[in-house]
């Protein structure tokens, strides 16, 4: 049976100024939380919702990460003559064989919306996600990976599911935010939508997360839209107007999300996944439990 939804997009075109000076010569979806890159979670987070068709919306940078979805028949080679069948194991399983990727260069970052816009050909006409790898959800122990959630909540309401998480009212100026009316457990039918508002104009403290499922009817809104916030062609306005359209919803996923577009997300990120590693976890939590005491 073909997947509900069968295509991811993951724009990666952004300048990643938060985190210079590492991001200036090389892509901020590369950088290693533990031994894996940000953008390889985020393709298996989206590989284990049952989608295998991945999009990259790339700009400068960003050429590491197509080597990285890449066969390296070199190391392949070398690994297999040197009889380390686990590490052949590991680089093999990057892009498993029914997985695809293709790429899309968004010319200019202009935004999250315009890079999902450079999408628009290859995503087609149905229902897609969009993960943005900078954002790392880690779903509950033994439970189901963040979109594997969403996929879960598109089969139920058919409309466009948007991943929301509370924030403190003090960071809304962060997100976008959304409002709307609960319709079932942690769903929320969703009325409004605002960029970034601040604190005493944020109509909720229900922040957009980088996670979503889109139906098409977004790509007509992208189309139109001028230029919001800092001049970028902004996702969370176009969903505003889509919300004339059509249904959206928003999700209270499960699971923990770390900024890691940010230095001390990424930390903590580092930190949470480098003391449960099946490799190093022990080791790393006594060292960090010798220096807490
Ligand atoms: P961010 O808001 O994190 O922007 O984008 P950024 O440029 O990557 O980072 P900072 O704020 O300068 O530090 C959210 C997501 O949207 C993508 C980014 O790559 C990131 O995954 N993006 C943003 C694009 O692909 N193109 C753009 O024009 C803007």
């Amino acid at each position: 049976m073909k997947p509900l939804i069968e295509k991811a997009v993951f724009p990666i075109a952004g300048l990643g100024s938060r985190f210079l000076p590492a991001t200036k010569a090389s892509a901020k979806e590369m950088l290693p939380v533990v031994d894996k890159p940000l953008i390889q979670y985020a393709v298996e987070e989206a590989y284990a919702a049952g989608i295998r068709q991945m999009i990259f919306v790339t700009g400068r940078t960003k050429r590491s990460v197509e080597d990285h979805f890449d066969t390296a028949y070199e190391l392949e080679s070398e690994l297999e003559a040197a009889g380390k069948h686990e590490l052949l194991q590991v680089a093999r399983s990057i892009a498993p064989d029914d997985m695809t990727c293709v790429y899309v260069r968004q010319p200019r970052a202009l935004g999250l919306g315009h890079a999902v816009l450079c999408a628009k050909e290859l995503v087609g006409p149905n229902p897609f996600a969009v993960l943005l790898a900078d954002d790392l959800m880690v779903g509950p122990a033994g439970g189901g990976g963040i979109m594997q959630q969403m996929v879960s909540q598109y089969a139920q309401w058919r409309a466009s599911v948007l991943a929301v998480q509370d924030v403190p009212r003090e960071h809304t100026q962060r997100y976008g935010i959304v409002s709307g009316k609960d319709v079932a457990d942690g769903v929320v039918d969703v009325s409004g939508i605002v960029e970034k508002p601040k604190p005493e104009n944020a109509p909720s403290t229900l922040a957009v997360a980088g996670r979503y499922i889109l139906t098409p009817g977004i790509f007509a809104e992208l189309e139109h839209l001028p230029r919001g916030t800092g001049g970028e062609i902004q996702l969370t306005d176009a969903i505003a107007q889509l919300l004339r359209r059509e249904k959206v919803f928003a999700y209270r996923y499960t699971g923990t999300r770390y900024d890691c577009g940010s230095k001390l997300g990424f930390l903590q990120a580092t930190v949470d996944l480098g003391e449960t590693h099946a490799q190093v976890g022990r080791e790393f939590a006594q060292w960090l439990a010798g220096r807490a005491s």
